[in-house]
């Protein structure tokens, strides 16, 4: 095992899935992707259409154009988020989520105000590579697919992957994967941008938050936008004021940068989804070396 590696017993839950075949097998263009197990970060070995650790004797399978990589976090001790992320495993859920997005007025003014704020965050320029996870069926992903050189879409649910990627399709430099947004198969510094929007705020517990910032962190080279409920927020403070505890899964900027400040990297910059403080707000933090 590496040291820092997950501990993890071997029982790990592969995602297969039909899609049409993407006759573009980019392993990453310019920027020269590698993938490392997720298990226990050691280099994959390819072979045909498959990744092998030769570490955990584990097989990471390439099926219709879609790296298979995503293993259960819960074996690693992320417990929080396993209902959650199974849930969306199920192609109906993906389609919902769209849907709901596509069919209520609010949610789409929250996808036109969020895709701003991401484009203000990222100065109106993905850069040469980038790791959006989880990706969802793409509603924050179009400055991405127009911008990056390398645009790595990861998700842990199929479905959402085939959503996605039935909308923008394939080209060069376009990478299709399930993954776990907590065991990442890059190694560290492997993309120029990572973007995490709207998984944070299903996880209860602090120290799996801390943990999902963390490995964001370790494979970015340069940023991470990061998507959080704000403690700070009007709903928060109207639930204080009716007596009620702020929600479990908010955090305030100063988590944030703690966590931030202990791998390495500062919060620069912090935009609320609405300007009289919704309860998301999106984070641009920097790696202290690349702002250096
Ligand atoms: C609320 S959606 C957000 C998707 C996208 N970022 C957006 O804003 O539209 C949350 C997504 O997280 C994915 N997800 C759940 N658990 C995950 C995990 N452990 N790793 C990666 N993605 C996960 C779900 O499949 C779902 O697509
Ligand atoms: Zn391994």
């Amino acid at each position: 095992m590496m040291p820092g590696a997950p501990n993890r017993t071997k029982h790990q839950r592969f995602i297969t899935m039909t899609l049409p075949v993407n006759t573009n097998l980019a392993a990453g263009g310019a920027e020269g992707i590698r993938f490392v197990c997720p298990t226990c970060r050691l280099a994959l070995q390819a072979g045909n259409d498959v990744y092998h650790c030769r570490h955990c004797a584990d097989e990471f399978r390439v099926s219709d154009g879609i790296h298979c990589f995503f293993i259960d976090s819960r074996d690693a001790g992320v417990t929080e988020i396993g209902r959650y992320t199974e849930s969306f495993r199920r192609p109906e859920t993906a389609a919902a989520y769209q849907r709901s997005f596509e069919r209520i007025a609010r949610k789409r003014w929250r996808t036109r105000r969020e895709l701003s704020v991401l484009d203000e965050l990222l100065g109106g320029d993905p850069g040469p590579s980038v790791l959006n996870i989880p990706c969802g069926s793409g509603r924050l992903s179009p400055p991405l697919h127009n911008g990056a050189g390398t645009l790595l879409e990861a998700d842990s649910s199929p479905g959402q992957l085939s959503l996605n990627r039935g909308r923008f399709g394939d080209c060069e430099g376009r990478i299709w994967m399930t993954a776990s947004a907590f065991d990442i198969p890059l190694p560290d510094d492997a993309v120029e941008t990572v973007v995490c929007a709207r998984l944070s705020h299903h996880l209860n517990c602090a120290s799996e938050r801390a943990r999902l910032l963390g490995e964001l962190l370790r494979v970015a080279r340069r940023r991470v936008v990061f998507s959080f409920r704000n403690r700070a927020s009007l709903s928060s403070w109207s639930r204080r004021l009716r007596g009620k505890p702020v929600h479990s899964t908010a955090m305030s900027v100063a988590d944030v940068r703690l966590i931030a400040r202990r791998h390495d990297a500062r919060v620069v910059r912090c935009r609320s989804v609405s300007n009289l403080g919704a309860r998301h707000t999106y984070a641009l933090i920097e790696k202290v070396t690349s702002a250096a």
